[in-house]
């Protein structure tokens, strides 16, 4: 392929590539793609970050928490120190998105978890501009959208990812059809999207059943297709650690924790590691683990070997492709629907799985579950630390103290926890708190 940039099937035995441009999301047989880079960044671009919006400086793509890394997601192919040239280009909401999260220590979340303040390390990505981790990823789908022409783009969403792609949409002029499981998303997001002007489909059904909608329509219709299977979204993404890293002095942590849905999130972090190990900018790497609701637990199943008793695994680019398939069928056979309060990762079949593996098989990764009452009380106790987030975010909390529990993680292991959006369904915590039996309630007074 010319140019420093191109797209590459992620299944080694296939490897098929495309143009930068392309604007498929999936290569001619069915796979996923990823953004490949001919170049390595050198090493000295950490210093570069460093000094990167300093007070005072009136470069928001400075400002940034995406774009002060622009070097590391160029697939635009621009003169990165040229302002005139990022802004002819790159998305951005004024600077906000990824600006304000960082990893806190939470002196009460540590002592839930029973792990030493200094060990644990929260980011709160529900500090975006549009209240979730996805604006990492949108800026980046939405600035290749622009660079391709694309008119309008399209989403499915269980509410956040309709919110961002809304939200930027709104700001570039662009149109936003946004699919979504009706009745299934929480009211906050559901009012975003209206109010950024997005046109709502609703779709009889769930996430899954709404995205393969969408993905149809966008075909059909000329929609550029903004989920997290669009592997520009995944380059947005690897911001996130890329802040926890910079932050820790890129000394890498021993864990990562993450929110499992359609595992997004998990693919991205786990390129973020494999590039930055390969160019050496870490020396080691960080091992995932995804915390999957109990009612959506389809990656917790498959990868621990609860369903047939086979433990799917990337295995070098050939994972067991019919144990899924068959794993599917078997939940539509049995009518079984994902099922969980946490309603971002009600998810039953996560569209990057093989990613996912991939991550998972890079890092040395874990796969566990945890409860809807273990979430809210993970939830919670983020709450009285100060810091916001939505039921979802609680389960990297309370997967780290079940992991920490069963001694997968260890007491001295350093562990940076990813919360990964803002609350966004008011009543959760009305109704948290109003029941006295729920470990960190404060009723009212009456
Ligand atoms: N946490 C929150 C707050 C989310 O909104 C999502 C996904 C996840 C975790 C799971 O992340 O998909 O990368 O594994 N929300 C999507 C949406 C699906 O439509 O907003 P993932």
């Amino acid at each position: 392929m010319e140019g420093d940039a191109y797209l590459k099937c992620i299944d080694p035995q296939c490897g098929l590539e495309y143009p930068i441009k392309s604007t498929n999301v999936q290569c001619d047989k069915g796979h996923l793609l990823d953004v490949k880079y001919n170049n390595k960044p050198s090493e000295k671009l950490k210093d570069i970050f460093a000094n990167r919006g300093k007070m005072g400086e009136d470069i928001i793509f400075n400002e940034s928490g995406v774009w002060r890394f622009r070097e590391l997601l160029n697939f635009c192919e621009i003169d990165t120190e040229n302002v005139e040239e990022c802004s002819r280009f790159l998305v951005s909401l004024d600077g906000a998105e990824g600006r304000q999260s960082k990893p806190y220590h939470m002196t009460k979340v540590s002592s839930f978890i029973e792990i030493s303040s200094d060990n644990l390390w929260l980011q709160p990505e529900g500090y975006n501009p549009s209240g979730s981790f996805k604006d990492n990823g949108m800026a980046s789908a939405v600035t290749h959208a622009k660079m391709v022409g694309a008119k309008k783009i399209v989403c499915a969403s269980t509410g956040n990812t309709s919110a961002s792609a809304g939200m930027f949409a709104a700001n570039e002029g662009i149109q936003c059809d946004v699919y979504i499981p009706a009745g299934q998303i929480a009211p906050g997001k559901l009012s975003q999207a209206y109010q950024f002007g997005a046109q709502i489909v609703e779709v009889n059904g769930n996430f899954d059943d709404a995205l393969k909608q969408s993905l149809d329509d966008a075909k059909n219709y000329d929609g550029y297709t903004v989920n997290s299977i669009n592997p520009f979204r995944i380059e947005g993404q690897k911001t996130i650690p890329y802040r926890a890293l910079e932050y820790l002095k890129w000394e890498a942590p021993d864990w990562i924790v993450y929110p499992g849905g359609a595992l997004g999130n998990t693919s991205s972090c786990g390129k973020a590691l494999m590039e930055l190990y390969e160019w050496g900018w870490i020396k080691k790497i960080p091992r995932i683990a995804v915390i999957n609701s109990e009612g959506a637990s389809t990656l917790s199943d498959l990868y621990n070997g609860e369903f047939q008793g086979e433990e799917l695994r990337w295995n070098q680019g050939k994972p067991n492709i019919d144990l899924i398939t068959e794993y599917y069928n078997y939940l539509d056979k049995e009518g079984i629907r994902p099922k969980t309060k946490a309603t971002a990762i009600q998810i039953g079949r996560p569209a990057n799985i093989l990613k996912g593996l991939r991550a998972l098989d890079f890092t040395k990764g874990v796969v566990t579950t945890v409860s809807d009452s273990e979430m809210l009380d993970g939830m919670s106790v983020v709450g009285l630390n100060g810091f916001d987030c939505e039921m979802a975010s609680g389960a990297s909390v309370v997967g780290i103290k079940k992991l920490l529990e069963e001694e997968i993680i260890k007491k001295d292991d350093v562990v940076v926890g990813i919360l990964t959006g803002r609350q966004k369904d008011a009543m959760l915590p009305v109704d948290y708190h109003n029941n006295p039996k729920n470990r960190f309630a404060i009723p009212p007074k009456i």
